[in-house]
């Protein structure tokens, strides 16, 4: 099984000190588009939506922001994925492993349970996304190929760690949040630009501090975060054998902005190590800025779909999102069983070929992303798309300009597509890549 969407990468990454103090808009939107911005955006605008008679509702879901805004880069695909909720649907995968998951976080100390979230709207203002978890202003994470932006200081978040700090805030000392995340990425069996994560976070009472005969204003940093640090790691080990049984485990080094120390849990399944998630002590820096002086605390994230790969043996991303009764009659609510692929339909492989600028732009000036690429066949072909990969690239030796070609492999999970079908969409994707992309196909 090839790697399943890891946690986010933030290596090699500087801090900022600035923190965000802004507001949320969790359970009521405490913002909303009537905030006007002058600043427009260098961000590709691939397509206008439609006006079709959903319209209404799918603009209350995005909590009224407009696909039309200049500065959006949300295309109706992704928009119409917003309110589906798959982590809340009876007996599905991704459903299951979140009961396992909140089960185990609710018996871990009887007498304080955490708050289970799972329906924070996934519209939420950039800085509680990247700003106040301490994610540098210039991480690539943070860039209109990476993210979906509603309006500059809008996300479709890209992690459920952005309700960390106004959880904190409002003073919960033990929660978990479960809900869909957007990135813009790669199509392959393991990719899919909506995915859902659950995040959990521990903070330490004085009561519980006392008891461990320690104090927030008189033990030192280090004893503090030892203690948080050995709780995390039992806590988690523990949610590992509730999911893999007993399997072999090893913590890893890793670093996140708004962690520190910082790990990441990997087990050994099926003979190869895997990641499980990411977590650590939550970033003083943080609990400071949310009100909670010198407060211990911990906190993890992790992809349902990810884990549920592995566990429930679903081998390609897209059967998640499938309406088909032959996938969903194999699960039971609250059971991992193995899933049995109803037969596999032939794949169709069509390629694409194009300068990455128009003749009469520079090179240099190309403004292609193979995201935006990723987006158009996304659009064009739904979940009938099962990959595409760069297959070969070259700088033409006298201009200068560069030539891509992508392969599109076409395979649909629930029966046989014919040619006309496939040609259709190729065209279209041909189309719409010269259209909305300024490349020249050759
Ligand atoms: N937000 C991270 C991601 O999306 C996952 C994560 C890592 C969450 C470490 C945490 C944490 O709370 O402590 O990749």
């Amino acid at each position: 099984m090839s790697a399943v969407r890891p946690v986010e990468s933030f290596e090699n990454t500087s801090r900022v000190a600035t923190i965000s103090t802004a507001r949320t808009c969790t359970a009521a939107p405490a913002f909303g588009p009537q905030s006007s911005t002058s600043t427009l955006c260098a961000g590709t605008r691939l397509f206008s939506s439609s006006s079709a008679a959903d319209e209404s509702e799918r603009r209350d879901k995005l909590m009224g922001y407009n696909l039309e805004d200049e500065q959006c880069n949300v295309t109706p695909t992704i928009a119409a994925r917003v309110g589906t909720n798959l982590h809340l649907q009876p007996k599905h995968p991704l459903n299951t492993i979140k009961n396992i998951i909140e089960e185990y976080w609710k018996s871990y100390e009887a007498n304080a349970p955490f708050e289970a979230h799972d329906d924070l709207s996934p519209v939420v203002p950039t800085n509680l996304n990247f700003d106040s978890l301490l994610i540098p202003p210039d991480h690539v994470s943070r860039s209109k190929s990476d993210t979906y932006y509603l309006r500059d200081e809008v996300v479709l978040r890209t992690h459920t760690s952005a309700h960390q700090t106004t959880l904190l805030r409002s003073g919960v000392d033990r929660f978990l949040v479960t809900g869909d995340v957007y990135r813009r990425d790669e199509i392959d069996s393991s990719h899919y630009p909506v995915f859902h994560q659950m995040e959990g976070v521990r903070m330490f009472t004085d009561e519980e501090l006392r008891e461990a005969g320690l104090s927030k204003t008189e033990s030192s940093e280090a004893e503090l975060v030892k203690f948080a640090e050995a709780d995390l790691k039992a806590g988690l080990e523990g949610m590992a054998r509730a999911l893999f049984g007993n399997v072999e485990m090893r913590w890893v080094d890793e670093y996140f902005p708004f962690t520190d120390p910082s790990y990441e849990l990997e087990i050994l399944f099926e003979g190869e190590w895997m990641e499980v998630l990411g977590c650590g002590v939550v970033h003083r820096n943080i609990v400071q800025d949310v009100g909670r002086g010198r407060q211990p605390g911990w906190a993890f994230g992790l992809g349902l779909e990810r884990l549920a790969m592995v566990l429930f043996d679903i081998p390609d991303i897209r059967l998640f999102w499938s309406q088909d009764e032959r996938f969903h009659s194999q699960f039971e609510s609250g059971k991992i069983v193995k899933f049995t692929p109803y037969s596999k339909y032939p794949p169709c492989f069509k390629d694409i070929s194009f300068w990455c600028s128009g003749a009469d732009i520079k090179p240099t000036d190309s403004s292609f992303h193979p995201n935006d690429l990723y987006e158009v066949v996304r659009d064009v072909g739904g979940d009938l798309v099962e990959k595409v990969e760069l297959i070969d690239d070259f700088i033409h030796p006298k201009t200068g300009r560069i030539s891509n070609c992508f392969r599109i492999s076409y395979r649909s999970m629930d029966r046989s597509l014919t040619n006309e079908e496939i040609d259709a969409l190729q065209e279209k994707v041909r189309e719409l890549t010269v259209d909305k992309l300024g490349v020249e196909l050759r």
